[in-house]
């Protein structure tokens, strides 16, 4: 597998592969690779085109300095599984020369539904994921990237960058989530959470499931929201929103039924922030 560190030299790799008439897949990371990540790099096998994974931290998307400081790093492991992967490149780009020009004002125009969820919650956070996801696609140039249905409302912006700026040239594929055989999205932020943590923390999942058996049977939605934000706010659980929304455009459901329902959930635990989402 080849190591690429510089933009410059990044671009010259992808532009040959493209010159020897292949098309290039990307598959974007922060590292501390898992079985979500690995689930993306298996279906990625399905074409013939160069993978190529990017491993970078992106500070422009973190909510403080202390969280991005903590942010696990297990860069042997990574090469590793990239390498088991058959993943033809690694970009590692070097952290000024990715920031650099990049932190100017520019305008973002995000559409209404990213300011809801974690865009209400984590201010900056998509402002952060759009500028870096945008530049990843400038210098690798993929006509496939692929993304994680976990983190839904990141899938649908990058869907929008494809769609705005690269006029549906890149084809975005996303993936199902993964989880651990108790029902906790496989998250690398688990690996702050004890034993103990990691089991209440699968509660949440639990009652994911027994929420949309409950609106599959006609419940009172609102209604429904508010006896499962109560079941599971306690000492240990903190949630920061439940929501039922369509997956289409993000609005409330209303309609006891309805098509391309959703439910997003986030909640602390530990003073690990977490994420997950089911469809309904
Ligand atoms: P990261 O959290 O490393 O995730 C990289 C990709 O793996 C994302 O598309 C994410 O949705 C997917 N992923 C994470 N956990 C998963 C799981 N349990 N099952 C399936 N897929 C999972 O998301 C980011 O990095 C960054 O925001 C990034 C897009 C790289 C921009 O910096």
């Amino acid at each position: 597998m080849k190591i690429i560190t510089s933009i410059e030299e990044q671009k010259e790799y992808c532009s040959s592969i493209e010159a020897e008439g292949n098309n290039i897949s990307l598959i974007p990371t922060m590292g501390n690779l898992h079985s979500g990540h690995e689930s993306l790099l298996l279906l990625s096998r399905s074409t013939k085109n160069k993978r190529i994974v990017s491993l970078f931290v992106n500070p422009l998307q973190f909510d403080s300095i202390s969280d991005y400081r903590s942010y696990p790093s297990s860069i042997d492991s990574d090469i590793e599984i990239l390498e088991r992967n058959k993943v033809d490149c690694l970009f590692m780009p070097d952290e000024n020369q990715m920031i650099e020009n990049i932190n100017h004002p520019e305008t973002i125009h995000l559409p209404q539904y990213m300011s809801i969820l974690c865009g209400k919650h984590r201010k900056g956070h998509f402002d952060g994921v759009f500028k870096i996801v945008k530049k990843l696609f400038k210098i690798i140039n993929p006509s496939i990237a692929y993304f994680g249905k976990k983190d839904y409302q990141q899938l649908m912006m990058v869907r929008h960058i494809a769609k705005e700026y690269f006029g549906n040239r890149i084809e975005i594929v996303a993936g199902d989530t993964v989880r651990e055989s108790n029902g906790l999205a496989m998250s690398s932020r688990n690996n702050r959470l004890s034993l103990t943590d990691k089991k209440i923390a699968s509660s949440v999942h639990k009652e994911l499931i027994i929420m949309r058996e409950s609106i599959n049977l006609g419940s009172n939605n609102q209604e429904l929201l508010k006896k499962s934000i109560d079941a599971l706010s306690d000492k240990y659980i903190k949630i920061e929103y439940l929501e039922l929304l369509s997956s289409v455009d993000f609005s409330i459901i209303s309609k006891k039924n309805a098509d391309n329902a959703m439910l997003f959930v986030a909640f602390y635990i530990s003073g690990v922030r977490l994420i997950d989402n089911i469809d309904v």
